[in-house]
């Protein structure tokens, strides 16, 4: 069973990138399973206490290196990657020793009330992954464009063009996970 950690979201009250995020554990391949990993506790990242991390972050840090892939759902602020998801990533990436993502495959989706779908986001937050090593997915591209009309009122996305191209995008996650599992297995 391949296991995917996902984060994200907004701290916002029906919040659209948290309702997509959730709305993927209903659209995830046969033999994976999604955990989502609650990001709201995780304070303000401290450097002088990154050797003694607070309980959460190293919750996180420990469910992000078990994991065999992770799915990143963030809002764009301001064309950037929201603060809230950059000190969350901030905070588990340090020391760097115990940074978990390096090898890691990471799909990114977004959802936006605009007509970009949170896409610069995304990009920023790809350049990011970069530097902690993780292996960002090319594509589909998930951007949940004009986000209102595409959940129902119970927060599920209803939308079958944003339905089709996250579960592509996670079974794309599925496989290439496995793909990095084989060629780990096959070195040792
Ligand atoms: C501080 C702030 C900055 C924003 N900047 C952008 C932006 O640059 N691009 C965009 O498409 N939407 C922007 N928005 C609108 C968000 O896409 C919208 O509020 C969205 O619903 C946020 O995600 P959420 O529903 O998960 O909270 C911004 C919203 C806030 C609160």
């Amino acid at each position: 069973m391949a296991k995917i950690i996902g984060f994200g979201g907004s701290r916002r009250n029906g919040s659209y990138n948290r309702a997509l995020l959730y709305s993927c554990r209903s659209l995830m391949p046969e033999g994976s399973e999604l955990d989502i990993f609650d990001i709201s506790s995780i304070p303000l990242f401290e450097p002088d206490q990154e050797n003694n991390p607070p309980e959460v972050v190293a919750r996180f840090q420990m469910a992000v290196k078990e994991s065999d892939g992770v799915l990143i759902v963030t809002p764009e602020y301001n064309f950037s990657i929201p603060g809230y998801i950059k000190n969350a990533i901030d905070s588990v990436s340090r020391p760097p020793e115990r940074n978990p993502f390096p090898g890691k495959p990471v799909a990114l989706m977004s959802a936006s009330i605009g007509m970009l779908g949170g896409s610069r986001a995304q990009y920023h937050l790809r350049q990011v992954l970069v530097f902690l090593d993780a292996i960002p997915l090319n594509k589909p591209e998930v951007f949940v464009t004009f986000a209102p009309q595409k959940f129902n009122e119970n927060m599920e996305l209803i939308d079958d063009q944003a339905k089709k191209f996250a579960s592509q995008l996670l079974r794309n996650l599925v496989e290439f996970s496995a793909v990095l599992k084989r060629g780990l297995s096959q070195k040792n």
